[in-house]
């Protein structure tokens, strides 16, 4: 069927705009919002007795994944490896007898993505899939599936459909630690209505957006840019600089904050700003010291935080996004946001096509 762009100029902003919407509708298929409990699901394999959780996918999947191993680990103390499919599927890895695999895709068809998948098939190991496209191959060969419900995304660039597969390992996480006996019922009640509060607090952070359309005009300006995170800020960093260089062909790199002294830093002048993704959280002060790093350099930051974030990051010469104050499980969901529109009408300013930028294809079945 056909879908147009609605009033926005481009698929991609449309697709940024419709995330409190699909979001909601992918959380509600996983989440008993009304009963304050992660919903029963079939699963080919019994969380409670896995020792390991093996993720693969490509691009902008391999970092929702990237994300979710600091859920899986936390919330259910279950190990995560993490792997681009292409690396994983040659890596001729031995893989646990107590393991379970999990692939993420939107479109269900990368090729890297499925072979890795019929490696494990051929392993014995149990096979569920995060999918966009129902109907598609990964989706076919999987014991289970996890669907997220973003609806057909066209934009090159992932947007929504990373966003709502971020929604979905969320709520698995949370569905995992409850069978591993991690998580109390209190406790899951208060994990549920967070994740329940995604969609206002996407709706809160896109009415960010004239603030970001400035600070994009002074990144269109730029040659290089470098995004920095801990914890799961650290692959949105990656995700953050993998949509800028994909759609304004800036180059641009993600690092663990903690790195910088191990490499990047060297590179920071007054011409390569700094994007910082910092909520304020318990490792928050470690990242105001990388700042400080940069600012001494005379590198130019972007902070995307929270209000007591920018309250404690006292450096001169930075500019702040500030978000809504939000729970730590769902921060990575909100803060994808500001993450994508700085990409976007960076983008715009440059004068590319953004939905279907040079080189790049939306779904890659090929080697
Ligand atoms: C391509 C797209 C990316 C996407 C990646 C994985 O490179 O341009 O946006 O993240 O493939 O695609 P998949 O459909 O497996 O999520």
């Amino acid at each position: 069927f056909m879908v147009d762009k609605g009033n926005h100029r481009h698929f991609m902003e449309k697709e940024i705009h419709e995330q409190p919407e699909v979001i909601g509708h992918t959380l509600a298929h996983y989440l008993d919002f009304v009963g304050g409990k992660t919903k029963d699901i079939a699963l080919p394999f019994d969380f409670a007795k896995l020792d390991r959780l093996y993720i693969s996918a490509c691009g902008t999947a391999y970092l929702a994944g990237s994300i979710a191993k600091y859920w899986f680990e936390r919330y259910a103390r279950l190990a995560v490896d993490i792997d681009i499919a292409s690396e994983f599927r040659y890596r001729e890895m031995p893989l646990s007898p107590n393991s379970a695999a999990l692939f993420i895709s939107q479109s269900g068809e990368t090729a890297d993505t499925l072979a890795s998948l019929r490696y494990c098939r051929s392993a014995g190991v149990p096979i569920a899939a995060v999918v966009n496209v129902q109907e598609s191959t990964i989706a076919r060969e999987s014991d289970a599936i996890f669907p997220t419900l973003a609806g057909p995304e066209i934009g090159v660039a992932s947007t929504k459909a990373f966003t709502c597969q971020l929604s979905v390992l969320a709520s698995l996480a949370i569905r995992a630690a409850v069978e591993r006996g991690f998580v109390s019922p209190e406790r899951e009640r208060e994990l549920v209505r967070e994740l329940s509060e995604t969609p206002r607090f996407a709706s809160a952070a896109l009415k960010l957006d004239r603030q970001i359309e400035k600070l994009a005009r002074e990144l269109a300006q730029v040659k290089h840019v470098l995004y920095l995170g801990r914890d799961t800020s650290f692959p949105l960093a990656m995700e953050g600089a993998l949509k800028l260089k994909e759609i304004s062909y800036i180059h641009a790199e993600g690092y663990a904050a903690g790195e910088l002294k191990h490499g990047p830093i060297a590179l920071i002048d007054e011409s390569m700003p700094v994007i910082v993704i910092a909520p304020h959280d318990r490792i928050f002060d470690k990242t105001v010291s990388n700042m400080q790093e940069v600012a001494a350099r005379g590198g130019k930051i972007i902070l995307i935080t929270d209000t007591e974030g920018a309250r404690r990051a006292t450096i001169d010469a930075l500019e702040t996004i500030i978000l809504p104050t939000v729970p730590e499980l769902i921060a990575p969901i909100v803060y994808a946001v500001p993450i994508q529109m700085l990409a976007y009408f960076t983008a715009v300013f440059m004068g590319t096509d953004v939905d279907q930028p040079r080189n790049l294809a939306k779904s890659v079945t090929v080697e």
